[in-house]
Parts: structure tokens; sequence; C-alpha cells
């Protein structure tokens, strides 16, 4: 995610630049890898960029003066092209006639940079964005609303979208498909921005724009269109949320909102990874020839917490499509034992912050031990990257909360791409089977909104039963005992209930021994290979009055013989389980957590990035 905000006025207003950075600073949880400005000038357009943290354009900006009637600024959470002051946006055509910002992943960039180039084009950055801006400049002929338009229609993908033109200065053009957008209503100004906190200190005024909505945006008028050119209107928002509530747009919790956006993760992640037409898929930036994929004897996951559960995840989808001997290990663990490693192993770091220090070390040593190595990470740039020979990147967006959840959601959606790819590489799979199988991947996101429609409410108020216990344990087996853990490791992090994960099948070598009515079991039961089993166990807890919390399959009717109560989510291929299995059980940490009363958010005792050992 990265956030934009856009202003213009009558007059050339001196303090544009502070209602630029104001914004971008209200947005900077958005994204943070690096920051832009442009000002429509008396003198024509002025670009300040710089990589890093906002501040770092702010001390830039300390020493330029920049007076303008509009302008333009971006943070940028970097998806395509490292975290650098040119990739940095925003982005100008050739001859720096217009600029443009972006949120989003526009799929088809490559085919679009090469045609440009074919006609002379020449690019400065590695970003899709900078194809925007130069696909605007090939069509424009006077007229900058139909230049935007044309080339919207060329784009494949997800964006909003921001566009300023030297020649066209009384207007903004914005527009909007599956990255938010919104217009901000002044008195006598207007303001285009990603999310309300960006401008909420100069209107509460907003008009959300739609998926296929393009706008024109003068000081003291609003013309909204379809893409298409058909005018249209839509209604304006009065907003009377605070600011620190807005930039939760609208939910108590970061943990929340980031919970609601899995399936926008999700959808990032697999982005343009995956052919049009399901045919192959475009992981190059991990860096690893086909030769030696095929060379591979054996690959070591390494991570910690939430990340060491989706390596687990990894694990069994690896060795189930690609048929690579896998070996997932605590990262603490890992750098202490001695692992046996050479050229044909593969070690893969999986970590949201990409500087959780044991993780860094374990690739560290990797390295040295002349190991292959390669990084499932979220944060561009981070330490644990460049060390790595290669990087998959999640594209989750900053998570702000210290309980992970949607970079866990794209550590899955990368873990899936990882296996495939790998399957097909080595052979492993038949194209219709390949093809199949991504079919299925595309359809996660939308099954994930259904399920978060589907569950919230039940599973909030099921919160209230566990409020009275100080135990639980979680039951799942096969690819979904790493669910168990994951959902036992949210309760335990936010609610500080104790709470223990455990392979289903272990119960009668030990766990069985606590259960009685204080000891409930919420077990992940859905459609699979060892249902049956699962089933038999939870009639044995049933035996000993334990309670059973099931997250079951959509038409399951057996599971009521054996479960208190029942969670039912849409019914998926058992290997795309992990990813709906865990909606619930992330929820019902949350609620739990917050009728007990505690900061969801910021849970005592831990940090979001353990930088330390
Ligand atoms: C997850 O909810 C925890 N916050 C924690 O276990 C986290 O997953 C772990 O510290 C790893 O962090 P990383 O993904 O940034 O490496």
């Amino acid at each position: 995610m990265c956030g934009i905000i856009g202003y213009i006025g009558h007059e050339p207003n001196p303090e544009i630049v502070d209602i630029l950075i104001d914004g971008l600073q209200r947005l900077e949880y958005r994204g943070y890898d690096s920051a832009g400005v442009a000002v429509m000038t008396e003198a024509g357009l002025e670009l300040q960029r710089e990589v890093g943290k906002l501040s770092n354009l702010v001390k830039k900006l300390a020493s330029i003066e920049l007076i303008g009637r509009a302008g333009i600024g971006h943070t940028r959470w970097a998806t395509h092209g490292r975290p650098t002051e040119y990739n940095a946006h925003p982005h100008t055509d050739p001859d720096k006639q217009l600029v443009v910002v972006h949120n989003g992943i526009i799929e088809n960039y490559l085919d679009l940079k090469e045609e440009l180039a074919a006609l002379g084009h020449q690019f400065a950055s590695e970003t899709d964005t900078e194809v925007i801006a130069h696909l605007i400049s090939h069509y424009y002929q006077g007229d900058l609303k139909e230049a935007v338009q044309k080339t919207l229609l060329r784009l494949e993908g997800a964006y909003s979208i921001c566009v300023m033109h030297v020649k066209e200065p009384n207007y903004l053009v914005a527009a909007k498909t599956s990255s938010p957008l919104l217009l901000g209503k002044g008195d006598g100004v207007n303001f285009i921005a990603s999310d309300i906190p960006a401008i909420l200190r100069h209107t509460r005024d907003i008009i959300y724009l739609e998926d296929g909505d393009m706008a024109v945006v003068y000081p003291d008028k609003l013309e909204l269109f379809r893409i298409d050119g058909t005018p249209l209107e839509r209604p304006v928002q009065h907003i009377d949320w605070n600011l620190v509530a807005a930039e939760k747009m609208g939910y108590d919790h970061f943990m929340l909102k980031e919970i609601h956006e899995q399936p926008a993760a999700f959808s990032q992640t697999l982005g343009g990874r995956i052919s049009e037409g399901h045919q192959r898929l475009y992981l190059d930036e991990i860096n690893l020839t086909p030769e030696q994929l095929k060379g591979l004897n054996r690959i070591y996951i390494v991570a910690c917490g939430t990340a060491y559960y989706a390596g687990m995840v990894g694990k069994y989808l690896i060795e189930k499509f690609a048929r690579i001997p896998v070996e997932v290990d605590v990262a603490s663990e890992f750098r202490y034992r001695n692992p046996i490693l050479d050229g044909q192993t593969l070690v893969i770091a999986i970590s949201q912050s990409g500087e959780t220090a044991d993780t860094l070390t374990a690739m560290k040593l990797a390295k040295q031990q002349g190991a292959l190595t390669m990084g499932v990470i979220n944060v561009k740039g981070s330490a644990i990257t460049r060390v790595t020979d290669g990087t998959l990147y999640i594209h989750a967006g900053p998570e702000i909360s210290v309980a992970s959840t949607k970079a866990f959601i794209a550590m899955l959606a990368a873990v899936n791409l990882l296996a495939l790819h790998f399957a097909q590489v080595r052979e492993q799979i038949s194209l219709p089977e390949l093809t199949a199988a991504m079919h299925e991947l595309r359809r996660l996101p939308r099954l994930m909104e259904e399920t978060l429609h589907a569950v919230e409410a039940p599973v909030n108020a099921l919160s209230t039963v566990l409020l009275r216990y100080h135990h639980c344990l979680y039951l799942g087996r096969g690819i979904n005992f790493p669910i168990a853990l994951e959902g036992a490791l949210k309760l335990k992090e936010i609610s500080y209930i104790h709470a223990e994960g455990y392979a289903a099948g272990e119960m009668k070598h030990g766990p069985i021994a606590l259960i009685d009515a204080l000891m409930p079991v919420i077990a992940v039961v859905t459609e699979g290979d060892a249902y049956d089993k699962v089933i038999s166990n939870l009639k044995e807890v049933r035996a000993r009055d334990g309670l059973v919390i099931a997250v079951a399959t959509v038409g399951d009717e057996r599971i009521k013989d054996v479960a208190n109560e029942v969670i039912y989510v849409p019914a998926v291929p058992e290997w795309l389980s992990p990813v709906i299995n865990v909606i619930p059980l992330q929820l019902l940490a949350y609620y739990v957590a917050l009728r007990r009363g505690y900061d969801v958010d910021q849970p005592r005792n831990l940090a979001k990035s353990v930088t330390v050992e």
C-alpha cells in the first residue's frame, strides 16, 4: 500500500508543502520506503523526492521554497523496484510535463513498458508507475482527462492514481480501481487522498471513488466519470471521526483493520506473479535458476513466531507439489544446531519485518555455509533482504498491530506460489494441474471476504464463552496443524490466556490428561483426509466434559455431534484451507482480548519487530 495526497486551490499557496507533508505524515502507516512531492509553481513543475522515511524528505524540503496552487504527494510501500530515490514517486513523463503518483500493482506493466520502449521511451526507474506516466504522455494531445482515460483502459491490475500536467494547471485528474481513493471538498480548495486522515484537518466532506471511477478536480468543482466517460454522481459523506480513529479507517484497532485487509494482502501478493492464462508464474525476483531448483535436495525454512507457522504450511505445500524434503526450524534453534548445509540446500527466511535478529543471523549462517538463500519478506530493503540471494516480497502493506495477521496471510500466498513454481520447474506438476491450482488461488480473496462476513458476528458472540477460561487447547491435523499453533499464539499474545496448539493425533500421548470442564478445545476440523480422525479426538474430549469449539466446513452436520459450538467456513481444497481457517481464529483472539480490556494492538511485553536476540 502507498499513501497519496493531492491539493488544488485558486491562488498560489505558500503552505502547500506543509499541506502535502502533513497529509503524507498521516498516511505514513501505509508505507514508508520513500516519499516525494510535486508542486505546480509559477516556474512550472517542481519535483522533490527522498528515500527512506518521510522525515528525510522533510529535511530536504526545509531549504527549498515551493509555492504553488496545485500539488501532489506520495509515501511509498515498494512493490516493483527497490526503495531508492529514483523509484520514489511522483514519476514523470520523458518531457517532465506531467507527474503521477500511484498506489497499487499494474500487472501488465512489463508488456506496456516494452511497447513504449519500442517507441523510443527511456525509463529512469524500475517501477510500474513510471510506465503509467509515459503512457499518459504517449496519449496526450492537449486533453489530460482524455489521455488518462485512454491510459486507464490499457491498465490491468490495481491502481489509484493522481495526475498533474504543467499545460493544464487548473485541474488534477484522479482515478481508482481496487486501491482506495477519495476526494475532499474544501472551500475554494479540493483534495485527493488515499484515505481520510490525510485531509481531515481541512475538510470533513468526503467523496469515496468506486472501482472504475475517475475524477477531474478543480479548486471549486469536482467532475466524476466512469472510465468510459459516462458522467456520474457520488454522495458526499460527512466524516465525524477524530484523527486517530481515522487512521484505523473506522476500525477500533489496527489488528481488526488488518484482518479485514487480508483478502487484499493475499491478492496483492499474487499480484502480477501469475500469468493471465494461469499458465506460468513470474518469480524471477527469487533469483534461483531452473538448474539450481532442479539440483536442490533439501529446503530449510527458518522463521520465528507466526512466520514460523507460515513456514510449516509451506512445508506441506512444497512437499505436496514439488516433492522436495523440507525442514522447518525456529530461527533461534537453527542457528545453534550446526545444520548440515551445502550448495544443494535452499534456506528460506520468512519474516514480516525482515529485521528479526534470530532470522537474520540464521540467514548469515546459511550464506556462510554455502547454501542457496532467499527471503519471503514484507518490508522492502530490510536487513534480511540484504543478506539473501533473492527475495519474494509479500505485498501486505505496513502491518501496525503487533499481532501479525495480514502478513501471515500474505506469507501463505507466497509459500503457495513457491510450491507451485518449484513443482513446475522440477516437472512435478502437469500444466492442467498447475492451471487449476492457480485458478483456485485466484478465487481465495473472494472466499476470504465471504468468510470474514460469515464468521465475525458468531465469533464475536462466542468470545464471551472463552472469557471464563484460563487455558485453551487448539487442535489441528496435517496442513492445519500449523493453524492450530497460530490460533493459540494469537490468543495468548493478545488476551494473555494460556493457549497451546497441538497435533490432534497427539492427544492420546499426553494432552488428553488436561481435558476437563476447565479446558476448552478449539479444533480446526474442516473437510480433509484426517477429518474422521479429528472427530474421534473430539469425541474423547467431550467424553471428559471438555468444551469443543470447532471450525468446520459449511454444510457439515456430523460436527454437531461432537462440538458444543461450530464456526462454519466455506469449502476449499484442503491444501488451501489454512488461508480460510485462520480467519475465525484471528477474530476469536481479537474479540476475547477486546472483552478482557487489553491493548489489542500493543500487547504487554511484545514488540512489532524483535531486533534483539
Ligand atoms: C506474531 O503475531 C508475533 N508478533 C510474532 O510471533 C512475529 O510473528 C515474530 O516475531 C516474527 O516476526 P517477523 O515476521 O517480523 O520476523
